[in-house]
């Protein structure tokens, strides 16, 4: 992501109440159960959400309708911890290399959010390949559709 793209997202999570998801739409993409999951984000996360879902079915209009679900949900392992804007400040200072083995709560989340997101879903009773999409989404490996979801998210 580039300076200015980090500098527009850190002033748009200062406050929840900046933050206008559109929620109809992405509810009409997900299931009861996800849609539960999805209402369990902060609305910081699902504004950035119904963006990055946006630009991947504007640039993919054939996408499945997994896609356009996990793009929406790519983030809900965040909403594991409340959202603290100094903290993510904070834990976005340090290298992502990084995050894993330091012994603080936000950095772990940060690390460890896909596969958090997946457990949440599966617990849920999401699609098994929308769990599966948010658990790929910063490691795509050889599923294509995860690496597109991984494009477009580090746009944003
Ligand atoms: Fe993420
Ligand atoms: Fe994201």
């Amino acid at each position: 992501m580039r300076i200015s793209g980090k500098i527009a997202r850190l002033a748009r999570s200062l406050s929840s109440s900046q933050a206008s998801p559109d929620d109809v739409w992405a509810a009409s993409l997900l299931t009861p159960e996800e849609r539960a999951v999805y209402l369990a984000m902060d609305p910081r996360d699902r504004e950035h959400a119904v963006r990055v879902t946006q630009r991947v079915w504007r640039h993919c209009p054939d996408a499945p309708a997994e896609l356009l679900a996990g793009a929406l949900l790519h983030d809900c392992g965040k909403s594991a911890r409340r959202y603290r804007v100094w903290e993510r400040v904070l834990a976005g200072l340090v290298p992502q290399r990084y995050s894993a083995c330091l012994p603080w709560e936000p950095l772990q989340i940060r690390a460890w959010h896909p596969q958090l997101g997946a457990r949440m879903l599966r617990a849920a009773g999401g699609r098994e390949r929308v769990a599966q999409l948010v658990e790929r989404h910063h490691t795509p490996g050889g599923d294509a559709h995860a690496a597109v979801l991984h494009r477009y998210d580090d746009l944003e």
